[in-house]
């Protein structure tokens, strides 16, 4: 027997209708484009000033693209395993999931009109031996120079584990995108005055992990070295990374801006308040490197930093 009913016939039943949302708009001319659509104004491409030479736009481009690609898979690795990672519980402890994947999807999908990246030296910073860059702080929030010799130094993510580099016992500055994903954090559009320098150096990082992991979210550091290892391990060399270990991290120097890690005492302003370039530093005796003041800030707690 036949079960098949004309469907003209169900329509002239009755038996159901069409939802109202599928309906031809009867009173309107159904150009969708007449309303402008909800993200009209995003601005989807960092800006890059006036200022840099094209190698130096090419060579940003492909930091920031590293930097981008960096979050993006911190994101999915947390997405994809949560606290049952071992990555994610080494550097975000017991804490939830949400901000640390947060912090990296505006890096991600963030609207890119409040930070510009500069190559003049408006600051006069780059004049000073070793500065790779610096935020401009209070004379320009939303903006951040990136000096000369970052363009010759920092290393394209390809080259991640290789030429001796390790999570641990390396600078997170040695690649250009966890470098420029430092420097974006420091511009409100994309560490909302929250992602600060709380933890000191890679001990101290899992060291805050396993005691205060709320802080470990938002802690710049951190999430670089999250993103590095997971990077590393999940994509640069499938299941074995390049993790390094605690141990190596006093004595190694592996990057080509040698970095000084100083304390100074006191002062408990809040480091949104205070930035780079820095009070004069004393030498980073503690890992036996240079003593030049290089892209220094201050931590929330009061310590001077340099990267
Ligand atoms: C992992 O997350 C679950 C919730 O998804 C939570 O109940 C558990 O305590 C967390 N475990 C650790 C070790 O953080
Ligand atoms: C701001 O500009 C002044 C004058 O050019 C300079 O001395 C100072 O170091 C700059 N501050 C930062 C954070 O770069
Ligand atoms: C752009 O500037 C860099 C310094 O950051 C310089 O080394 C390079 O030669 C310049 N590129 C061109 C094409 O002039
Ligand atoms: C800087 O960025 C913030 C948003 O992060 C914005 O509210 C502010 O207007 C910007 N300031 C300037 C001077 O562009
Ligand atoms: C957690 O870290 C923050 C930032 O360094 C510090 O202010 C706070 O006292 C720490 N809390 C604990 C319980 O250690």
């Amino acid at each position: 027997m036949r079960c098949s009913v004309p469907i003209a016939a169900v329509f002239a039943a009755g038996a159901f209708a069409l939802p109202a949302r599928v309906q031809p708009r009867a009173d309107s001319d159904g150009h969708s484009h007449d309303t402008a659509p909800w993200d009209e104004g995003a601005t989807k491409d960092f800006l890059i000033h006036d200022s840099c030479n094209a190698t130096e736009v090419t060579q940003l481009r492909k930091g920031l693209a590293d930097a981008v690609t960096l979050a993006d898979h911190a994101k999915q690795h947390i997405l994809r395993f949560g606290n049952s990672s071992e990555h994610y519980r080494k550097y975000f402890g017991d804490a939830p999931s949400a901000e640390a994947i947060g912090n990296f999807e505006r890096i991600v999908s963030g609207d890119r009109a409040n930070a510009l990246f500069r190559c003049d030296n408006p600051d006069g910073n780059c004049n000073q031996p070793e500065w790779g860059g610096h935020w401009r702080g209070s004379n320009a929030t939303n903006e951040t120079v990136i000096c000369p010799l970052s363009y010759s130094t920092r290393r394209p993510l390809e080259q991640l584990c290789a030429l001796g580099y390790t999570v641990a016992g390396s600078e997170t500055n040695t690649y250009f995108g966890s470098d420029l994903l430092h420097r974006l954090y420091h511009m409100p559009a994309f560490g909302e005055d929250h992602v600060e320098h709380f933890a000191e150096g890679y001990a101290g990082a899992l060291e805050l992990a396993e005691t205060n992991s709320s802080y470990a979210t938002h802690d710049s550091d951190i999430l670089q070295y999250f993103a590095l290892d997971v990077y590393a391990y999940d994509i640069a060399v499938p299941g074995i990374g390049c993790a390094g270990t605690v141990d190596e991290t006093a004595s190694s120097m592996e990057t080509p801006t040698s970095s000084a890690s100083t304390t100074s005492t006191s002062a408990q302003s809040p480091s949104s308040s205070v930035t780079e370039p820095p009070t004069p530093v004393t030498a980073g005796a503690a890992n036996g490197v240079t003593s030049a003041p290089q892209d220094c800030h201050t931590h929330a707690g009061g310590d001077v930093h340099c990267v």
